[in-house]
């Protein structure tokens, strides 16, 4: 008796075991995050190390909003990853948080002008600010411009405050629209009675301003913030405390968090990169189920992000550049010390258009795209003077090979173009198809 009942109890265990989710262990045994948030591109911590200056000086400025009175506009500039995002963020939220504690009014709205580059777009996330209702208020789209600002600036006086607008990225808006939006955004305040709005327009770009409209320069441009890059020291501190919050203890060597960080200074100090970088090398060692992150792990992230990276690259080129790096790539194991001229280049371009049906470009042309294969870092051509019978270009792939043939498998045009030259090698020697 007593065995039968072991038997039923072995067998509904057996059953339970069964039925287990296969995320019940992943879920469980979570041995190396304590908070992925923490380093998630979202996250905004509440101390920024090396930022002290800025943040001072950006608060100091918009101080006079819980006072009711208008802060001076504000154009930040800086490198990716100086933390301008993060920061202009964290100081909204405290002013509201201080205002909300005072009975003050400060509404705060965020946009992201790659995200939201349309003139209509920015009035209708500036309008959100000010309520919930705005929605019911005016459509996503379909009236006359001038009737949206009209709605806006009667929103903004019927609730009153300081609105206080961030436009991130704010050289993508006027790159795609000029800078019409920004006249009219900034000049917004004489027709407001009962409230007031302050800009703070954020840019990778140094240079955008002198696409303005000198009015618009002088009125967005009232202070001015830069933020300077970071060096591997001070990257190396913001990354020790992201991994206090984000990491079990002792479970990342501190070697990882120097080495990300010294990785991060050489790419003009951006701090963005060295958390993205520590994040995947600690997922790479999670999913090997390691309980340590080691360097090892640091390398295996980097050539994930650059793979991405030439990913990205890739699948945004137009089809004659596809084509041109195709052709590239092909040759490349054809010529002696694996380096090709223009005219190897056109050669094989021509041949891989006619197979594809392709109407082809001059030789010119391809020249040109060459060039700008180079400048993106795809290959590498450079100019070599032949004396007397003038000069040329020798090209090769700047990319490794297993990593640029993976993604050729990935891009439907340049698979098939693969596939094509595949059947039809009497176009290729031998050696170029082993390339491939
Ligand atoms: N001084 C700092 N302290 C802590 N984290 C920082 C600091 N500077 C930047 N970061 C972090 O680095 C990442 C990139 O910053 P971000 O504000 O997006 O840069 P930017 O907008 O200048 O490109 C974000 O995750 C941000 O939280
Ligand atoms: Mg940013």
């Amino acid at each position: 008796m007593a065995q039968l009942v072991e038997i039923v109890l072995f067998m509904e265990r057996d059953q339970k075991s069964s039925n287990r989710n296969i995320f019940d262990k992943l879920v469980k045994e979570e041995r190396i995050f304590r908070n992925r948030e923490a380093l998630s591109s979202t996250f905004i911590p509440k101390e920024f190390p090396h930022r002290n200056k800025e943040i001072n000086d950006f608060a100091n400025i918009l101080k006079p909003a819980l006072y009711g009175a208008r802060p001076s506009n504000i154009l930040i500039y800086g490198q990716t990853g100086t933390g301008k995002t993060a920061i202009a963020k964290y100081i909204c939220e405290q002013i509201v948080e201080k205002a909300d504690n005072e009975n003050k009014k400060i509404h705060t709205a965020y946009i992201n002008c790659k995200q939201t580059n349309t003139p209509y777009g920015i009035l209708a996330n500036i309008g959100k600010t000010y309520s919930t209702e705005w929605d019911e208020v005016i459509p996503n789209a379909g009236w006359r411009i001038d009737k949206v600002y009209s709605a806006l600036k009667q929103k903004a006086d019927d609730n009153g405050g300081i609105a206080i607008v961030i436009l991130d990225e704010i050289d993508a808006l006027v790159n795609k629209n000029g800078d019409e939006i920004l006249y009219h955004l900034t000049g917004l305040n004489s027709d407001l009675n009962n409230s007031k709005i302050a800009l703070i327009g954020i840019s990778n770009d140094t240079k955008f301003t002198s696409w303005l409209d000198p009015r618009v320069k002088s009125r967005l441009g009232e202070e001015s913030l830069t933020f300077s890059p970071y060096n591997a020291i001070q990257i190396e501190e913001i990354l020790a405390q992201r991994v206090k919050l984000a990491f079990n203890e002792n479970v990342v060597d501190p070697v990882v968090v120097s080495y990300c960080s010294s990785r991060a200074a050489l790419e003009h100090g951006d701090a963005r990169k060295a958390l993205d970088l520590l994040r995947i090398s600690a997922e790479l060692a999670e999913r090997d189920e390691r309980e340590i992150v080691t360097v090892n792990y640091v390398g295996k992230a980097q050539s994930v992000m650059e793979k991405d990276q030439v990913r990205c690259v890739i699948s945004t080129l137009p089809i004659h550049y596809k084509t041109t790096l195709a052709s590239i790539v092909f040759n490349e194991g054809k010529s002696k010390n694996g380096q090709q001229t223009t005219g190897e280049v056109y050669t094989t371009y021509k041949q891989i258009c006619k197979l594809s049906n392709l109407q082809g470009l001059s030789q010119r042309r391809i020249g040109n795209i060459i060039s700008e294969l180079d400048m993106q870092g795809l290959i590498n051509a450079k100019i070599v003077s032949l004396g007397r019978q003038g000069r040329t270009k020798f090209i090769n792939v700047a990319i490794d090979k297993k990593q640029i043939n993976d993604l050729f498998e990935e891009d439907k045009f340049l698979s098939d173009i693969i596939y094509e030259l595949k059947q039809n090698t009497t176009y290729f020697s031998s050696t170029q198809m082993r390339l491939i």
